[in-house]
């Protein structure tokens, strides 16, 4: 497995490749891989012949109060995983090595990142989608490969790979989830034991809300079984229960799946989590 800490030593490995017409698949992560990253890279392998991993915890994501300087880092631990599952190549770049000279440019979102995790995270989007072109300009690759749990940051990078031109597939993967259900995450391991069983409420706020739409009921009634469940549990703070169109993340439609999005802290983690409904088509 190759390990690559800049621009040009991947460009140096993948050029070659790419002409000789090999498929190049990407699973972009901020390292502390979990079963989630390597559902991922599963995936990539399986479509690709070639596999990259990027890790990178992304500083222009992160709000001023947010976790970035404790977020889980493990480099070592990361790369044994990623040489254990057949990754051809890890970049692992340095903050100064993805943004020289302070960069400046930024990528603009527009009103898909402004509503739900881009309103409780103002510009958290834009350094998602930011730091995703720059790794797909570095990378090229074919195909890129996202979670599910992260729902609102596929539709983001989708819609910002239609409107910028990129020419890279986006394949998403389901959420994986622990015995208890609760969706991995890497900030999953700031949960105390009783956080954690009190998080089981976030299952429980989406699963309400599922049986809302699927007996007829409305999206408005559905946000409010999903907030009356959420706030039911002492010591969890929601920040929003929603019903939306999946790729559009406005108000859905009256045809098609609706996207159930609940996010909240359970103390001082932030936890998000979604369920896709298809309903019946009369509603
Ligand atoms: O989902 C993540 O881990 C990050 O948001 C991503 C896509 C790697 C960009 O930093």
């Amino acid at each position: 497995m190759i390990i690559a800490r800049t621009v040009a030593e991947v460009r140096a490995e993948l050029r070659p490749l790419r002409l000789a017409g090999r498929r190049i698949g990407f699973v972009p992560t901020m390292g502390a891989l979990h079963e989630g990253h390597l559902s991922l890279v599963r995936a990539a392998r399986q479509a690709c012949d070639y596999v990259v991993v990027s890790i990178f915890v992304n500083p222009l994501q992160f709000g001023p109060r947010e976790d970035f300087h404790t977020y889980p880092r493990d480099e070592p631990a990361d790369l044994a995983v990623a040489g254990q599952h057949r990754v051809d190549m890890v970049f692992s770049p340095s903050v100064d090595e993805m943004y020289p000279d302070r960069s400046t440019t930024t990528v603009a979102v527009g009103t898909i990142g402004d509503v739900l995790e881009g309103e409780v995270r103002p510009g958290h989007f834009a350094g998602v989608v930011t730091v995703v072109a720059k790794l797909f300009n570095i990378v090229e690759p074919q195909v890129a490969f996202f979670g599910r749990k992260d729902a609102q940051q596929v539709a983001v990078v989708r819609r910002m790979v239609t409107d910028l031109s990129f020419d890279v597939e986006i394949v998403t993967c389901p959420t994986v989830r622990a015995p208890d259900g609760l969706a991995l995450s890497s900030r999953n391991s700031y949960l105390s034991r009783e956080e954690r069983t009190r998080a089981a409420v976030i299952q429980r706020a989406l699963g309400a809300g599922e049986r809302v739409l699927r007996t007829a009921g409305s999206r408005e009634e559905a946000e409010k079984r999903m907030w009356d469940v959420l706030i039911s549990e002492e010591g969890v703070d929601p920040d929003y229960a929603a019903a939306v169109d999946p790729s559009s993340f406005g108000p859905p439609g009256p045809h098609g799946p609706i996207l159930l999005a609940v996010a909240g802290r359970v103390g001082p983690t932030r936890l998000i989590d979604n369920v896709l409904v298809e309903v019946p088509e009369e509603r």
